[in-house]
Parts: C-alpha cells; sequence; structure tokens
C-alpha cells in the first residue's frame, strides 16, 4: 500500500509519517471499558483476511476520547503501535471500520510481508443524519436482507434507517389490533413479526443506526381502505384517501399509530407520510366539505394540512417527532420535512423553519437505473453513480440552510425490485452515497473515488461480512 488515502469514505485529514508498520506481526487488541465487542470484531474481520490479531504483537489500542467530536475517529498508525480513538461507541465503530479498510487493503498481494504506511488518519462526518429509505410494502424484504442492507449501510457509516412500512400495497408491520391489515398480498405475500421487527432495530442499534419507521396518510392507503372502506369519503368507492373529515377516521389512525409506535420503543423519530394524495374524493364529498367551510378554509388542500398537522400533533404527544414529506403544505416548525421532488422545496421549506432531509428523487431514487440497459418503468430517468456522487444536499444554499438541513437521505423504492434485486440496486450508488452524506465537499473527488472503489473491490472489502 503506497499511502493512506484508500478510504470510503474518504477522510478529512491524512497525515503521512515515515516508516510502516507490518500487518503481520499486529496482535495485542484492547479495548475501553463497555466496548469490548469492537476488539471481538476486529479479531474476527482480521482472521477473514487470514491475519491472527490474537497474538502478542505490536499493539492496536482502542481508546475513547473526550477530545474527538462524535462519530468521529483518530487512527495512529507507527512501527510499533496503532491507536484507533473514538470521540464516542460509534466514532470508535467507525475507526475500527476504517482500520479493517487499511488491512484489507494491505493484505491485496497476501498477508506475509504486508505493511500499511505510518501516519495519522482524522476523520468526522460533514452530516448527522446520514440515510437510506427502503420500501419494504410494495416488495417485502426478508429479515435476511434487511439485515444485509443495515450491515453495508454500517461499512458506510450510514446511521439512519427510514423504513418505509404501509403502502396501498401492503402494511408490513404486525398488527395485533388491526391484523387483517397484515393480510395485505401486495406484490408479494408477508409482514414484519413484532420478534423480526426486535430483531431487526436491535441489529440496526448494534450498527449504530437509527431507525425512523413510515406509516403513511392521508394517501397511498388503497389496501388499508378496501379493508375498512368506512374510512374512506365514499365506501363503496375507497379509493386511496382517507376520508379527512370523519371522527373515526381520527380514532382509528391515532389507535394504529400509538401501535407502530408502540413496536418501535428505540425510534424518538416516526415518518408520517403525507405525498401523493388526491382531492379528487374530497372535493366530491359532504363531510369534507363541510369541515373545510366550518374551519373557514378556503381549499381543500388546506384541510389536508390540518389533518397533517393534527395527524403530527399526536405523535409528539407520545413524545415522538414527526417527518413528512414535502406537500405544499405548512406543518408546524418542529416537523422534519423531507424534500423530494425539486430543490426548490428545500427554498420552500426554508422559509417555514423546519428541519430537513434532502432526498430530491432525480439526485437520490436508487429505483430509477444506473444505466440505460437496465430493464425500467419508461417515466424514470437514468441515476448513474456519478450523479449520486455528484449530488449536493444544500444545494446552491448552504449559508441560509445551515443547521436546518440534517442530512442526505437515498431511497429505494420496490415497485420494480424483488428482494433478490435490492442488494444489485444498491452496489455501486450506495457507496458514492456514502461520500455525499460523509464527507465535505473539498474532499469529494470522483477519480479518486472510483480508484479507491475500486482498490477495495479488488481487495474483496465489500464482500468481507461486516459485523
Ligand atoms: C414519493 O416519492 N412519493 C415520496
Ligand atoms: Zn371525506
Amino acid at each position: 500500500m503506497e499511502n493512506l488515502d484508500v478510504l470510503i469514505p474518504r477522510p478529512q485529514s491524512i497525515v503521512a509519517a515515515p516508516g510502516v508498520v507490518k500487518v503481520e506481526s499486529l496482535g495485542s487488541v484492547s479495548t475501553p471499558q463497555g466496548c469490548e465487542r469492537f476488539g471481538g470484531e476486529l479479531i474476527r474481520n482480521a482472521g477473514v483476511l487470514g491475519l491472527d490479531l490474537t497474538q502478542e504483537g505490536v499493539p492496536v489500542k482502542m481508546i475513547l476520547s473526550s477530545e474527538i467530536k462524535v462519530e468521529s475517529f483518530e487512527i495512529t498508525i507507527t512501527p510499533d503501535e496503532v491507536t484507533i480513538a473514538g470521540g464516542d461507541p460509534a466514532g470508535l465503530f467507525y475507526g475500527k471500520g476504517a482500520f479493517e479498510q487499511l488491512l484489507c487493503i494491505a493484505v491485496i498481494k497476501g498477508t506475509r510481508g504486508s505493511e500499511i504506511p505510518c501516519g495519522k488518519v482524522s476523520d468526522s462526518p460533514r452530516f448527522g443524519y446520514r440515510g437510506f429509505m427502503l420500501d419494504s410494502a410494495r416488495h417485502i424484504q426478508s429479515v435476511d436482507t434487511v439485515k444485509k442492507v443495515l450491515a453495508l449501510m454500517a461499512k458506510l457509516r450510514l446511521n439512519v434507517f427510514h423504513w418505509h412500512l404501509c403502502d396501498s400495497q401492503g402494511f408490513r408491520s404486525e398488527s395485533k389490533l388491526f391484523p387483517e391489515l397484515n393480510t395485505l398480498a401486495g406484490m408479494t405475500p408477508g409482514y414484519y413479526t413484532a420478534a423480526e421487527i426486535k430483531e431487526i432495530c436491535d441489529f440496526a442499534a448494534e450498527h449504530f443506526i437509527t431507525v425512523i419507521p413510515e406509516i403513511e396518510m392521508p394517501g397511498h392507503s388503497k389496501g388499508l381502505l378496501a379493508l375498512h372502506p368506512e374510512l374512506a369519503c365514499d365506501p363503496e368507492n375507497p379509493g386511496k384517501e382517507f376520508c379527512l373529515a370523519k371522527k373515526e377516521v381520527r380514532e382509528f389512525l391515532e389507535k394504529l399509530i400509538t401501535e407502530f409506535v408502540g413496536l418501535f420503543p428505540a425510534s424518538k423519530i416516526i415518518h408520517l407520510g403525507g405525498d401523493e394524495a388526491n382531492t379528487e374524493h374530497w372535493d366530491k364529498c359532504p363531510a369534507c366539505q363541510k369541515l373545510m367551510k366550518d374551519k373557514g378554509l378556503s381549499d381543500i388542500r388546506q384541510l389536508e394540512n390540518d389533518f397533517m398537522n393534527d395527524m403530527a400533533a399526536f405523535v409528539r404527544s407520545l413524545g415522538v417527532t414527526p417527518v413528512t414529506w414535502f406537500t405544499g403544505s405548512i406543518m408546524e416548525e418542529s416537523t422534519i420535512i423531507q424534500v423530494w421532488r425539486s430543490i426548490w422545496e428545500l427554498k420552500e421549506t426554508l422559509s417555514h423553519g423546519n428541519r430537513m432531509i434532502f432526498s430530491v428523487h432525480d439526485q437520490l431514487y436508487l429505483d430509477y437505473p444506473c444505466t440505460a440497459a437496465e430493464p425500467f418503468e419508461n417515466w424514470m430517468p437514468v441515476l448513474c453513480e456519478s450523479g449520486v456522487y455528484n449530488t449536493e444536499p444544500f444545494a446552491a444554499w448552504e449559508e441560509e440552510i445551515g443547521d436546518l438541513l440534517l442530512g442526505p437521505e437515498t431511497c429505494l423504492w420496490t415497485e420494480t425490485v424483488p428482494d433478490h434485486r435490492v442488494m444489485a440496486k444498491l452496489m455501486p450508488r450506495l457507496v458514492a452515497f456514502s461520500e455525499t452524506a460523509w464527507c465535505p465537499i473539498a474532499q469529494k473527488d470522483w477519480f479518486s473515488y472510483t480508484k479507491r472503489k475500486d482498490v477495495l473491490t479488488a481487495g474483496g472489502w465489500f464482500e468481507m461480512e461486516a459485523l
């Protein structure tokens, strides 16, 4: 290995120093209290590479340091000691992952005589929110696939798993209150039991990934309303949207949300959907029209807005922060808005002061084909790897937006993505996204990225089982 500029995501600082450390001489792994499992993981991953870190050797010391920021790390390599320091357990976990990358590349030609150059790598994320959304409503994925996705996310230091669990085609989280919802077969039948959800959330937590589950309203609810037509404006022709005026709708959704939130005790944020509702049923519904007039509203979209704000307030009453897709509605300021149709939604949301997540579709929707050779819906644009890489989440407005942008999130909708296609859709674009989410602009360079990715691919790093 010639130098330390081989990592993905690319570090903020690399300072070279004279000398090398021989990887076959490494051993004596130590860890701070509470982070013992990282030692076991490093030993196991090094073992996959043919190295024995259980031996007495040049020590690999993992430490926590209050001088390093959260999620950040420093790796110091000298001929007679390697130190991996994290600002917190997440930072130490990422530092360990970065060191595993160095090991992996160092041993490309075999373990004998392989070396890592001395120096210091210091790194810290640009965004605290680095998200990936998986649509499990259209096609459901096996628990194993979801874990594979989470493990890849952790390797790439992505830290938010937005789980789109409910849509017109499926309701994928177990409901004991309304078990009929779990009979929706959509494109594939199935749902996640409470035990499976716990297993996935625990796995995510071990990988320093926060889960944001999503439950959709008032649109995208065709299957649910076919089972509960009384909750639609016209029970004879229920369509996809809940009635905005019926008291039973709010009662039903409040029960459903309460149960849903209970399945995710560690999730302090949940997503309420809110996108792409048609007004057609509301326009014709006497109850919706009456409520709109009683509230002194002039437009049915304002009634939708009112409804979503009430649902968001209910979520807040449970101690959880709501997110909604950008709809043009004005959501109470503590609701987080996910922009998705255009960069202009950033500007519009900025004027209302809400925090934001950046997921503009033609830059970050991974259901779009990566090359024109891939089969796709004819309305979809091609979204190639460099398109994802070159996405700038602030668009042109970093100064004005500042901390209101939590970070970017890339999304995989699965209308045309059955379980077995998920990893193929993520690779290599999720890798490109990791630098969009983690690296300051100054560190990003497409040509450097492709070279580093090629080396890591040749080294087998992407196939290595992440722990
Ligand atoms: C969306 O793509 N409907 C949020
Ligand atoms: Zn109605």
